[in-house]
């Protein structure tokens, strides 16, 4: 329930009608009896006015999904230090004269990493993907201070792209591209204690029979695996870890809507509320398919 002194939030992106974020912010307020109301903005094109549009129509705070994390940067009055680091924004809070942009995916990831008991600081790490999800991977690790990071794509100039653009050089950083990597796999990992992150979309649904690499031999040089998808809860990549500790997406989704919801509301939210969600949202995303 809400009031006309509701604060209003809202998603913006393209498309969004699988978005769980409605549903996730709705509960949030609810459980912790504030009056605020989160609504889907589908955004075809013209996101400069739909910002400006959302700033005059009172918008206390926004979500910007895929496609505009990045454009959305252009049209934001200011913007946090570790957002604009990465490049990408995908929460927005009202301040005087416009927005302030803000990435909660990164600190969703870190919490979720935290709460798995999988630390980063000294480790090697191996990154799969080189899009707008692995570039967060890469710069959480490189702030956690990761000894050494792989960045594997199918395409390597977008890896080397990547590591080109990163500004904190303090990390031993090597792209390959996924078939070298494959090929030269032995003498590219000489150790048995890596921690590998899957941020590409093979192995999504509907494409559950998709893993990004099939080799053993790799799977037995990993500690743990983190896999950025969450639908579904267990991809084949997590399931070749066999009894080794290994994450999905479902954390990450959570934790980025906490940290948008309490940046909105300037409120912590309870523990227990934060269990609630994550327990609907593993119902929501246990069948899923769509
Ligand atoms: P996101 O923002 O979710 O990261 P993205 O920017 O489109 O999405 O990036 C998708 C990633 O998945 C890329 O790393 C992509 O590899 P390329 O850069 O070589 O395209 C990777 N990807 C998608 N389909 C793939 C496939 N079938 N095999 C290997 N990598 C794939």
């Amino acid at each position: 329930m809400f009031t006309a002194r509701a604060k209003v939030c809202g998603l913006i992106g393209n498309p969004i009608e699988h978005s769980l974020s409605p549903l996730m912010q709705g509960i949030f307020s609810s459980e912790m009896n504030v009056d605020s109301i989160y609504v889907p903005l589908p955004v075809k094109k013209d996101l400069e006015n739909a910002i400006k549009g959302a700033y005059l129509l009172g918008f206390k705070g926004l979500n910007v999904t895929i496609p505009y994390k990045k454009e959305v940067i252009n049209y934001l009055i200011d913007i946090d230090e570790s957002a604009k680091k990465i490049g990408a924004v995908n929460t927005l809070v009202r301040v005087n004269g416009g927005f302030k942009g803000y990435n909660t995916d990164i600190l969703g990831l870190e919490k979720s990493l935290k709460n798995a008991d999988i630390s980063i600081k000294n480790k090697k790490v191996i990154i799969f993907g080189a899009g707008g999800a692995a570039k967060s991977v890469l710069h959480l690790c490189v702030n956690l201070g990761a000894e050494s990071i792989i960045l594997v794509n199918r395409d390597i100039l977008k890896a080397k792209k990547l590591i080109t653009e990163l500004e904190n050089k303090n990390v031993d950083l090597k792209a390959f591209s996924l078939e070298e990597f494959k090929l030269q796999l032995k003498n590219i990992l000489p150790y048995n204690d890596y921690i590998a992150f899957q941020a590409t979309s093979v192995g999504m649904y509907p494409n559950v029979d998709e893993c990004i690499i099939e080799d053993n031999e790799f799977y037995e040089k990993c500690l743990a695996g983190v896999d950025i998808i969450y639908t579904p809860s267990k991809t084949r990549f997590m399931e070749m870890f066999l009894n080794k500790k290994v994450i999905n997406g479902l954390d990450m989704l959570l934790y980025q809507g906490a940290f948008a919801w309490e940046l909105w509301n300037e409120v912590k939210l309870d523990n227990e509320v934060i269990e609630k969600v994550r327990d609907m949202l593993k119902e929501r995303v246990k069948d899923r398919k769509s």
